[in-house]
């Protein structure tokens, strides 16, 4: 008997069943061979929100919760927010390796000169209500690139993939910039090939009458590190739609469409609007006890805190609490620094978010942070799904080349009525 192995006894047959474990898992299907007889269809798994279940082996992004460990193919990710661009890392986390020179002016140059849309597309956003959510008017135009691009489906031809990863990135914060001023009623900002890429989004979301615009250095590289530290995060729910999508051999358009749709959940990218409504809502440091207390009766969450893979603090939330006194020498500050700091120091000590192991995450701080550069709240979840575009591409690409993957099909647990016949209507009582 090899030792990497589960020996499994079924007490209602008292059979034994020996189950390989390899890279610390079970294979499910391993599973189906346990069964009381031969109509029995065999031992399944209960996993709602697939709590302990992994669905792909992945080599892109490594998260060790317990330490608060973050890193981009093997690479912390302290040293790309410090070192790198988004673009190097977006490379990165696509091909594996850091670009050398020349594959990184390659890469800049296509994504630079991708980052037009069609002018239809200006069409339909116009046809949003005056008051959209950006984020809706995002997910459907990333939808609608798809009809740009039937070529797109061709999903086993590399460089059909290829050429899609660059449009998606390149497209993005043009749509996310025309989706604001739309909201906004201010004329689109076309792109400048002249910035950088977090140089140009700015440009497109701020530009008014000057010729040329010119990013403030510091904003600018704060734009590029907060794209970083929300670049991937292994399987997550939007990461994890991506797959599922891409695992129909659906185009990556729509599947990153389906992504940000799923990012745009309060409990998920829109995490980040939440921390900031709430801060507005307790309004003064003298009230954050009462929320804390409200937040311990199970009256509410208190958003930004607590994570379902770190149980230490986000590595992330520590370089953007540091990060935002950068901007603020720029922006000023932003009164509600002082009430999030207040939240932080008493949560970090009570009680039950000590046992709970509740700490700040990513989006605690990036709100604030992102409306002292001006950023309105319902932009904040449009720029979490920018910075996750190539991590969810990354693995979009990963699963497509994953010859152990198949379309994603889960089980149930059937638990309705068994079979029963049709009642007329006049016959149903009241
Ligand atoms: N405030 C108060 N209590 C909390 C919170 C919170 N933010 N988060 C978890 N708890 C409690 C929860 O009530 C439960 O307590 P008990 O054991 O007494 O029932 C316990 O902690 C465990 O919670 P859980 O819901 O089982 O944990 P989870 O891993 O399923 O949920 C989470 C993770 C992120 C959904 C959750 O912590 C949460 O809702 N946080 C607030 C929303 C938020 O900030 N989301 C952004 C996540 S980071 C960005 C991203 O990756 O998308």
């Amino acid at each position: 008997m090899t030792t990497d192995s589960l020996t499994v006894t079924d007490n209602r047959t008292g059979r034994s069943y020996e189950v390989p474990i390899a890279d610390g898992a079970i294979n499910a299907m391993a599973l189906r061979e346990i069964r009381t007889g031969d109509d029995d269809f065999g031992l399944v798994t209960y996993d709602p929100g697939l709590k302990n279940t992994a669905s792909c082996r992945s080599s892109i992004t490594y998260i060790d919760g317990d330490a608060g460990i973050l890193r981009y193919r093997g690479y912390p990710i302290e040293q790309l927010a410090e070192h790198a661009s988004f673009l190097e890392v977006a490379y990165l986390l696509l091909n594996g390796e850091l670009p050398t020179a020349d594959e990184h002016d390659a890469w800049v140059h296509d994504i630079t000169h991708h980052t037009f849309i069609h002018e239809n597309i200006k069409k339909f956003i116009d046809g949003f209500h005056h008051d959209a959510h950006p984020m809706g008017i995002l997910v459907s135009t990333v939808a609608a690139l798809s009809t740009f691009y039937p070529e797109s489906k061709g999903t086993k031809e590399s460089e059909t993939r290829d050429l899609q990863i660059v449009r998606l990135i390149a497209k993005f914060p043009t749509l996310a910039a025309f989706a604001f001023r739309h909201s906004i009623g201010m004329r689109f900002a076309y792109p400048d090939n002249d910035l950088s890429f977090s140089g140009n989004f700015l440009n497109m979301m701020w530009r008014t009458t000057e010729l040329k615009y010119e990013p403030h250095p510091v904003l600018e590289r704060a734009m590029d590190i907060l794209l970083i530290l929300h670049a991937d995060h292994e399987q997550n729910c939007s990461t994890t739609t991506m797959r599922t999508i891409g695992s129909s051999q659906a185009d990556p358009y729509v599947a990153a469409a389906g992504a940000a749709s799923a990012l745009y959940g309060p409990l998920h990218g829109g995490a980040n609007e939440a921390v900031l409504r709430m801060l507005d809502e307790i309004g003064d440091v003298s009230r954050v006890p009462d929320y804390i207390a409200r937040a311990k009766n199970g009256d509410f969450r208190l958003m930004g805190f607590g994570h379902r893979v770190y149980k230490n603090y986000d590595p992330r939330a520590k370089i953007i609490r540091k990060l935002a006194y950068d901007v603020f020498e720029v922006t000023g500050t932003n009164p509600l620094l002082d009430i999030a700091l207040e939240l932080e120091r008493i949560a970090l000590e009570d009680e039950y978010f000590v046992s709970r192991r509740l700490y700040p995450n990513v989006d605690f701080y990036s709100g604030i942070i992102y409306q002292a550069m001006g950023f309105p709240v319902s932009m904040f979840p449009v720029l979490f799904a920018m910075g996750r575009i190539p991590g969810w591409l990354a693995h979009w690409q990963e699963n497509v080349l994953d010859a152990e993957q198949a379309i994603v099909r889960p089980l149930q647990l059937f638990v309705g009525a068994d079979e029963r016949d049709y009642v007329p209507m006049a016959q149903r009582g009241a």
